[in-house]
């Protein structure tokens, strides 16, 4: 059986599709069959990071409507063998429900090692129906203010639909940006600020998401491929060293 993670954010912005698509590909890379999940109805944008918009029919609007069976709205990445996606409804009027997510999801698990809910910002509808489903989370925060702002709302809501399991991940991290901003001593404060537990830093790296949003996996030599790599070993149970890139 499957695990469910869902990413999540305070703030929009700070990267949880590209951390969703990425993380899932480093996953695949240790030997796992992966699904991800598009949550975000209306702005949907996994599809484009794994190059499969071109060919998208159906969504997962389409299976609870009864107009396709689940199989034919799970799309595979042409790149990353056995990494899958559900797309999101095109309209935010599609937005399934908490209580069919978890029906659906209850499904699927069976067939994955993996499934990542890529969640709306926020504590919206959206994010209800993200969340329903999953037995951890996980929470992308910029090490800047106005992104860690809203952590607490994410966190209190997580804890009230029993996700007890919720990890930080601290993206677009840029140490010399970090210290002229001057606003935290170090990054234990940031973490503090969160009030997560830390699973692992993505470095800024404008490269891989450049390469991202283009329909390429970030893999290879690329800074925050290395960093996925780290963080899907430690969703794995594996003991990783922390490295600030
Ligand atoms: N580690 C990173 N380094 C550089 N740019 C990044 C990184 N992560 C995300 N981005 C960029 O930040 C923007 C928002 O990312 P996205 O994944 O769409 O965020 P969200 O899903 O939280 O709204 C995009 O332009 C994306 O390419
Ligand atoms: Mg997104």
């Amino acid at each position: 059986m499957g695990k469910v993670t869902v990413i999540t954010s305070g703030k929009g912005g700070t990267g949880k599709s590209t951390i969703t698509a990425g993380l899932g590909a480093a996953l695949v890379r240790r030997g796992d069959r992966v699904l991800l999940i598009d949550c975000d109805a209306g702005m949907r944008g996994i599809d484009l990071m794994l190059g499969v918009s071109g060919e998208l029919v159906f969504d997962v609007a389409d299976i609870i409507n009864g107009n396709c069976p689940p199989t034919s709205a799970i799309y595979p990445c042409k790149t990353v063998p056995d990494l899958y996606i559900l797309p999101a409804p095109q309209n935010v009027r599609d937005e399934i429900s908490p209580s069919i997510m978890r029906r659906l999801t209850k499904i699927l698990v069976r067939y994955y090692d993996h499934i990542l809910i890529d969640s709306p910002a926020g504590i919206g509808a959206g994010f209800r129906s993200a969340s329903a489903p999953a037995n951890s989370a996980i929470l992308v925060a910029n090490a800047e203010p106005l992104s860690l702002r809203g952590c607490d709302k994410v966190r209190h809501k997580l804890r009230h639909s029993q996700i007890s399991d919720i990890r930080l991940i601290i993206n677009r991290f840029n140490e010399r940006r970090f210290r002229r901003m001057d606003v935290y001593s170090d990054l234990d404060s940031v973490i503090d600020e969160a009030g997560a537990r830390l699973l692992g830093i993505v470095p800024e790296d404008n490269a891989a998401a450049a390469l991202s949003q283009k329909g390429n996996p970030i893999e290879g030599r690329m800074k925050a491929a290395y960093a996925f790599d780290r963080i899907a070993a430690r969703m794995d149970g594996r003991d990783v060293e922390l490295v600030i890139e």
